[in-house]
């Protein structure tokens, strides 16, 4: 029987969140927790199922609408998008979903999902990957699905590494590699749409104030951007890293999308060994990003005591075939 599969990395906004909506650049990294995607025919009817999220559902192409056996419909919004764009419907598939990322946690889980199965369909049609394909159809699925989406979460999910999208939304890979890190995620989960508008909201009270954090932020940005082009970190590096992301987290809480458990993690992890810590995604709950260089278990076990939190692997690769 032809089977395909297809996995994509989650990620994580290590500069520049919120200030990227007003065109400044940010960088982001690809986090080893992925969307795994398996593709086999189907007898009868195209299903997509998730076991993890206890998902059935049955997509009807005729009618242009899926049906929901069971579970939550919003990642299914993904998956029928892009059914739409890339199924051939005279052949129906069985679509599984094995899924290591939280979702709604602000870690890219559906631009993983969305990355995922895009390339497990190019490849069970035996059409080669190609990553800027892949990456654009992502971000056309989001925009399509969402309203409105920079290209960050996809790009970072198709290509892995650190990945820079600059101030006219060009997307590069970075060279360098990142370090030892932990995620912290709050039981209470960060609506990006309220987040981005309280922001909005902020800055028409107060323009030239926040003007000047949001300049703030992008300056920092282009610091570490500066650390990452080079092909290997020292330990000094790490550290202006660390110190980059300190000072961004100020810039968050200043713009008023930190809460108190965020910060009672990012506290946490730095009384612990984080030489480094900050909010990651849009705040309002959600993730935390802390550097911990050898201290990862430390930081891991103090966070886990209060919050979730888990271990993660940066991914210099993107979406990987695994058959
Ligand atoms: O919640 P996330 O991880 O998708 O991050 C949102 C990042 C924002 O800058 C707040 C919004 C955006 O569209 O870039």
């Amino acid at each position: 029987m032809k089977k395909s599969i297809a996995s994509a990395p989650g990620k994580l906004i290590l500069f520049g969140e919120h200030a990227v909506v007003y065109k400044k650049p940010a960088i982001s990294i690809a986090v080893d927790i992925r969307a795994k995607i398996t593709i086999t025919p189907s007898k009868s009817k195209t299903i997509f199922a998730c076991d993890d999220l206890n998902i059935k559902s049955v997509m009807d192409f005729e009618k242009k609408e899926f049906h929901m056996l069971s579970g939550q419909e919003g990642i299914v919004e993904y998956i029928f998008e892009v059914l739409k764009l890339k199924h051939d419907y005279l052949n129906p598939i069985n679509i599984d979903l094995a899924l290591d990322l939280p979702i709604g946690a602000g870690l890219g889980s559906s631009a993983a999902i969305t990355v995922a199965l895009i390339a497990a369909l190019d490849n069970y049609y035996n059409k080669e990957l190609n990553l800027d394909e892949i990456a654009k159809t992502a971000h056309n699925v989001e925009l399509n699905v969402q309203g409105s989406a920079s290209p960050l979460d996809t790009a970072t999910s198709a290509y892995g590494g650190l990945i820079f999208l600059d101030e006219n939304s060009k997307v590069t890979k970075l060279s360098a590699s990142f370090g030892d890190i932990i995620i912290g995620y709050a039981s209470q989960r960060g609506n990006t749409r309220q987040m981005v508008a309280k922001v909005k909201k902020l800055k028409e009270h107060y323009p030239v104030l926040i003007n000047s954090l949001l300049d703030a932020i992008g300056n920092i940005t282009l610091q570490a951007k500066e650390i990452f082009d080079k092909e290997k970190l020292t330990k000094n590096d790490f550290q202006v890293i660390a110190d980059l992301l300190n000072i961004n987290q100020g810039l968050l809480d200043a713009i008023g999308v930190n809460t108190l458990e965020l910060s009672n993690m990012i506290y946490t992890s730095r009384k612990t060994g984080a030489i480094g810590s900050k909010l990651t995604g849009a705040g309002g709950g959600g993730s935390i990003i802390a550097l911990c260089p050898g201290k990862r278990k430390e930081v891991l076990k103090e966070l886990q005591i209060t919050e979730n939190a888990l271990e993660a692997n940066f991914s210099k690769n993107g979406v990987i075939i695994h058959n």
